[in-house]
């Protein structure tokens, strides 16, 4: 398992694409250890710095609690307290901070600003969310699907993940972590809302053939006999001011029971949450037997915790 992580320690988790196939699975099984108490590493003194520039329950309480099982410590830098908020560069932050802590992770707006901490911090730095990846989720996600479907990640090859709505940061993630686990990802979306050109044409280099990476405009087409049902918020954080705009652009894309039976009889309901039910999802859905959205919350902790450990560089 160390082996196929050994590009991670002591480097940067900013996209999806910083594991290869072979990482993001041993990431995964690594992570199921810790999820079952098989494994258990630890990172006793260690400290985790938190910058957060948007709104957070799930990303800023998971990294916590991560970062107090593995025994270490994480000290939250909201932009708000620190000179972050008064426009110290990023250069000088990043190096400062690189003195204290011994990981960052960072939610802000621009991938070119979480990049820029990478480059100028000593030590790793994560992607806790930006406009384009939402890298952490994905990895919740698809251990979520293997446990529905399988017992490894191998068993992820050749399922179908059907994402309907905004091809944003979250479906980007799916897009190329899936990719690299062999899945089948189909993107429903209205037109106008399809996922960054390039980081499809990303993924499916990644991809190599061994899964297909589909754009479609129809909420049936997307899910029909696919193995998961996946919504996010139509207007990410951000895009505010569109929330009216994307309501009507966004008119029967709601996944619901209907599209629920299109899919496998055996299909699971996902969201990254938080959730608007009655647009995106409907209440049903969301609150429904199918429904594995919170196992999918709790899978922050546990894939949160892995990466952590394999950044941190405390796997054997
Ligand atoms: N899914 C997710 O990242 O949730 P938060 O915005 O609450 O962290
Ligand atoms: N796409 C959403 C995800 C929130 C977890 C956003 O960026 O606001």
């Amino acid at each position: 398992m160390a082996q196929d992580l050994q590009a991670l320690p002591g480097r940067d988790y900013l996209s999806s694409a910083d594991l290869d196939a072979a990482g993001t699975s041993a990431l995964l099984r690594l992570a199921a250890g810790i999820k079952s108490g098989r494994l258990r590493p630890q990172a006793a003194g260690r400290v985790l710095g938190l910058i957060f520039r948007k709104a957070s329950t799930r990303t800023r309480v998971s990294f916590t609690v991560a970062m107090a099982r593995l025994g270490g410590q994480t000290i939250d830098l909201n932009p708000q307290v620190t000179q972050v908020g008064r426009g110290e560069p990023v250069a000088d932050t990043a190096r400062v901070l690189s003195r204290y802590v011994d990981a960052l992770a960072i939610r802000t707006f621009g991938q070119d600003e979480l990049a820029d901490y990478a480059h100028w911090a000593s030590v790793p730095v994560i992607n806790a969310l930006t406009d384009l990846e939402h890298p952490c989720q994905a990895l919740a996600d698809y251990l979520t699907l293997q446990e529905a479907f399988g017992a490894d990640p191998d068993d992820l090859a050749g399922l179908t993940m059907a994402y309907v709505g905004d091809g944003n940061n979250v479906a980007h993630s799916l897009l190329l972590a899936g990719a690299l686990l062999g899945v089948h990802v189909r993107i429903g979306c209205p037109e106008g809302f399809a996922p960054d050109g390039g980081v499809l044409e990303r993924a499916r280099t990644l991809a190599d053939g061994r899964c297909r990476l589909e754009v479609v405009h129809d909420p049936v087409a997307a899910v029909r006999g696919a193995q998961a049902l996946y919504t996010d918020v139509w207007a990410s954080m951000g895009q505010e001011d569109e929330q009216q705009q994307r309501l009507r652009a966004f008119e029967g894309w709601c996944l619901n029971e209907d599209l629920l039976a299109e899919a496998d009889p055996r299909a699971i309901v996902l969201h990254c949450l938080p959730a608007h039910r009655g647009e995106e999802i409907s209440a049903g859905a969301i609150e429904g037997a199918s429904s594995r959205v919170f196992d999918q919350a709790e899978n922050r902790l546990h894939v949160q915790q892995a990466l952590l450990a394999v950044v941190l560089g405390v796997v054997d």
